[in-house]
């Protein structure tokens, strides 16, 4: 199966009752592996999780932790690109030069890196005084 249709099929089980928009999410680790994770909204709006971050939980819980790429995948007119807080998870678990393709249904594609999504990125050099 590829990324792009682990991400899709993965998207179906989204819980987004709120927004009415799913996403789905598919990373590939350096062993090959694949993991995947939809957006799951609440009540509590702010508890709502990204689909990045439930594949990501996915892929710790397995033991893992190197992210070679990523595919996202909406029903949206634009590829949609992942929210601020979700470059950071990503950027913890990929090199710079990661590859992350996003994606709508329709089949249109944008390919671009973990660097290009959060350049300036915070990172634990930064706290090298501390
Ligand atoms: N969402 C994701 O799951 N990933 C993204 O990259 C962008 C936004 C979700 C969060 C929320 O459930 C819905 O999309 C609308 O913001």
């Amino acid at each position: 199966m590829t990324l792009r249709a682990a991400a899709q099929a993965v998207r179906d089980n989204a819980y987004a009752p709120y927004s009415n928009f799913k996403v789905g999410a598919a990373i590939q680790t350096s062993t090959g592996a694949v993991f995947v994770g939809c957006n799951v909204e609440n009540v509590a709006y702010p508890e709502g999780t990204c689909a990045e971050a439930g594949a990501i939980a996915a892929m710790v819980a397995a033991g893992e932790i190197r992210i070679e790429c990523a595919y996202v995948i909406a029903d949206s007119p634009d590829p949609v690109p992942p929210c601020g807080g979700c470059r950071q998870k990503l950027a913890e678990f990929a090199a710079k030069d990661a590859r992350v393709t996003l994606a709508t249904l329709d089949g249109t594609e944008r390919h671009t890196t973990i660097k290009d999504l959060l350049p300036g990125a915070f990172g634990a050099d930064h706290m090298d005084r501390a």
